[in-house]
């Protein structure tokens, strides 16, 4: 916390210290309206319907019976929708996901695709007709098997080469005292964000608005100005509050579903999604295949390194879980290889989901250095410290922070680790084996272009616009104390408006990098709205706007390595009799930037790091492959942790700010779930003496 002085008031910096959200009170009382709640007069309800087959093509759909239901006033297909452009590159630099660009042709890629949409007066005479609604389909042969060796597997760049090589791999691994060379299997995650997708569309006065539950509004009215071929001034995206996205909520097909039918009937159509059409609607991760081979010398000093990686993606669409990523960055060795690469089914195209490659792949990354460590004989946090790279291993850049060890000195320190016996399976607490692992963690730390509007008002406070998305983050709390130091006053004085197209770019709540994007740019206009402001002298009723862009700032940053990093530690308990798994504490300490409310910020990595006890006892998307859909696609066949799951987890950070960032933000939306799932999985064997390389760690694996 700083504290200065100026024209006589003192003034208390507002970043750094804890916060509750600003629009908390909203949340709880209900007055916060989400997506799919907001009113709309003559408002219509669009439902999905999705094919029953894997693949092959629809060969009729009979919309005349359900027309004749109650409430039904439009069925729309491939036969009779509007068509839309899907030849550009949108804002993120891909091409849209055909999966979002519904009804434009009668194939069927997979199973739970998008084939009509029932559109009625009430959300039930839609449901009910959707139900009702007959589609005849000519199946074809399908293929969902995610198989260990693949012919048709490809490497594919994503942010980045598929393939990085340096140094002869097979001689280092021959000249290497010890190896490990092992198989990890993580399986189909999906996101589940507490609020499904929904967007209602309407037109109004010749502009296209559409209030929508989403990462991003400039990034989704872009993509719908592109699809219906709109003058982009002409769309209007609005998403005020958002239940969670975690990468699932872009442009999607209930968007395009509810443009399509908005404009045919002319009048407002709300889409929502279920939750059981989120399975094959909303992107998820893909499994992954990734094979480890790690060559020490006695000391532990790494001479080979070799991480690929395979996962899937559909047939319409290219998308790669880039889970042999992480091992760029985190460790190097006289030969370093990495390979990701991707084979086609027929699926739904998966996304983006929370530390995207680094989640998986740090699952397979640390629970083999575990391995070596036990091999070397070494203490894990020491192999770690004894392979440290001074730079970015492949990228060969200097980092511009790496603050690793001081996360396990520090995490070390508080877990209690220094008193732990490293012999595996020894330690019993009644009919429960106890153990305790670490993991590393990593995630890259970026910052992306972005405008925001200050205005001081007449009355003497703040209005910040900025198309910033806060999808449960806290984002626009911590816009609000960023803002309140940057114009030196008070955050009750500041009040950020977000989630809307026409406040103009800004990035998306995405990578990581969305509050410190949008920081950058509410900095930039405060503090030349600071300087313009004459103390003492009156504002004009209109008050006084200052408009920034980062665009060159942003664009000016020296290429170093990038990241934040992290420690994970876990304690678990191990009842060898029922196979039941249970984390009794963790502990992250993370090296992140500077944290702007340790409240909420907190939360987030609280809330990644419960994520990884999920993901290393319980999410599995099981997929049939006669149907080659999923069974139990719900919650209650889809295990998340529940409560009772979750133990003590604790969060905290070290002084790390990012000497680049105006503010000294990195950005910690995901770093919290990389490396977690590891550090259990390591306890386990603690606990145990048997590695369990394939997630979830099911009590029928453990027996
Ligand atoms: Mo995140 S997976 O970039 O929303």
């Amino acid at each position: 916390m700083t504290t200065t002085t100026t024209g006589g008031a003192t003034f208390k910096g507002a970043v750094g210290s804890a916060h509750t959200r600003v629009e908390g009170r909203d949340k709880v009382t209900g007055a916060a309206r989400y997506a799919g709640e907001i009113p709309f007069a003559r408002l219509a309800h669009g439902w999905f319907v999705l094919s029953t087959v894997a693949r092959g093509r629809v060969r009729s759909v009979e919309d005349g019976p359900v027309l004749g239901m109650p409430g039904v006033v439009a069925v729309l297909h491939h036969a009779n929708a509007p068509r839309v452009d899907t030849d550009y590159v949108g804002l993120l630099g891909t091409a849209p996901d055909p999966t979002a660009a519904v009804f434009q042709h009668d194939r069927v890629p997979h199973a739970g695709w998008p084939v009509a949409l029932v559109v009625a007066d009430t959300s039930e005479q839609a449901r009910e007709a959707a139900e009702a609604l007959v589609v005849h389909y000519e199946q074809e042969p399908h293929d969902v098997t995610f198989a260990a060796e693949h012919p048709d597997a490809y490497p594919l760049d994503s942010h980045g080469p598929a393939v990085a090589e340096k140094g002869d791999l097979e001689s280092e691994l021959a000249a290497s005292a010890v190896v490990v060379d092992a198989e990890y299997t993580t399986p189909e995650e999906h996101h589940n964000p507490m609020e499904p997708h929904a967007a209602t569309a309407r037109w109004d006065g010749g502009r296209l608005e559409v209030v929508d539950s989403n990462q991003g509004t400039m990034w989704v009215a872009g993509e719908l100005a592109n699809l219906f071929s709109l003058d982009p001034a002409s769309v209007r995206v609005r998403s005020e509050h958002v239940g969670g996205g975690f990468g699932s909520k872009g442009v999607r097909a209930h968007q395009v579903a509810a443009v399509m039918a908005a404009t045919v009937l002319r009048r407002p159509v709300r889409v929502v999604m279920t939750r059981r059409q989120m399975f094959s609607l909303a992107g998820y991760r893909s499994p992954t295949r990734q094979r480890l081979r790690l060559g020490a010398d006695a000391g532990g000093r790494l001479r080979a390194l070799e991480h690929r990686s395979l996962s899937l993606t559909s047939t319409v669409h290219e998308f790669i879980e880039t889970a042999a990523g992480p091992a760029r960055t985190m460790y190097d060795a006289d030969a370093h290889h990495t390979a990701n690469r991707v084979v086609r089914l027929d699926v739904p195209t998966p996304t983006w989901m929370r530390a995207p490659g680094e989640a998986p792949g740090s699952f397979a990354l640390e629970s083999a250095f575990d391995e070596l460590a036990e091999r070397c004989g070494l203490d894990p946090i020491e192999l770690r410290a004894r392979n440290e790279p001074a730079l970015g291993p492949v990228s060969g850049l200097p980092f511009s922070g790496r603050n690793l060890l001081a996360c396990f000195r520090e995490g070390a320190r508080r877990f209690g680790w220094a008193d732990r016996d490293p012999r595996p399976g020894v330690r019993r607490d009644g009919r429960w084996l106890l153990g305790t692992g670490t993991a590393a963690a990593s995630f890259p730390a970026g910052a992306a272009p972005s405008t925001a509007a200050v205005t001081a008002e007449a009355d003497g406070t703040f209005t910040v616009r900025i198309n910033a998305a806060d999808i449960g983050t806290g984002a626009r709390t911590a816009l609000t104390l960023v803002a309140a130091d940057a114009l030196e006053t008070a955050p009750e004085r500041v009040r950020v408006r977000i989630g809307d197209s026409d406040f103009g770019p800004a990035f998306i709540a995405g990578g990581s990098m969305g509050t410190r994007s949008w920081a950058w740019a509410v900095t930039a206009a405060a503090e030349e709205l600071l300087e313009r402001l004459t103390p003492g002298a009156a504002i004009p009723p209109e008050g006084i706007t200052v408009r920034s862009d980062t665009t060159e700032a942003v664009g000016a940053l020296a290429r170093k390595e990038r990241h934040s990093f992290g420690a994970q530690f876990a304690e678990v308990a191990v009842d060898p009799a029922t196979g039941e798994v249970r984390v009794r504490r963790m502990l992250g300490i993370f090296a992140a930037g500077r944290i702007v409310n340790p409240l909420t910020a907190r939360g987030q990595f609280v809330g990644g790091m419960t994520w990884g006890i999920s993901m290393a006892l319980h999410e599995e998307a099981v997929r049939d492959h006669a149907t080659g859909g999923h069974y139990g696609a719900d919650l209650a066949g889809y295990h998340v942790a529940a409560h009772a799951d979750v133990p003590s987890v604790e969060a905290d950070w070290i002084e790390d700010p990012d000497p680049d960032d105006p503010v000294g933000i990195k950005g910690i939306g995901e770093i919290g779930i990389v490396g977690a799932a590891a550090a259990i999985a390591n306890a386990v064997w603690h606990a145990t003496g048997v590695r369990h390389r394939h997630l979830p760690i099911r009590p029928d694996r453990v027996l």
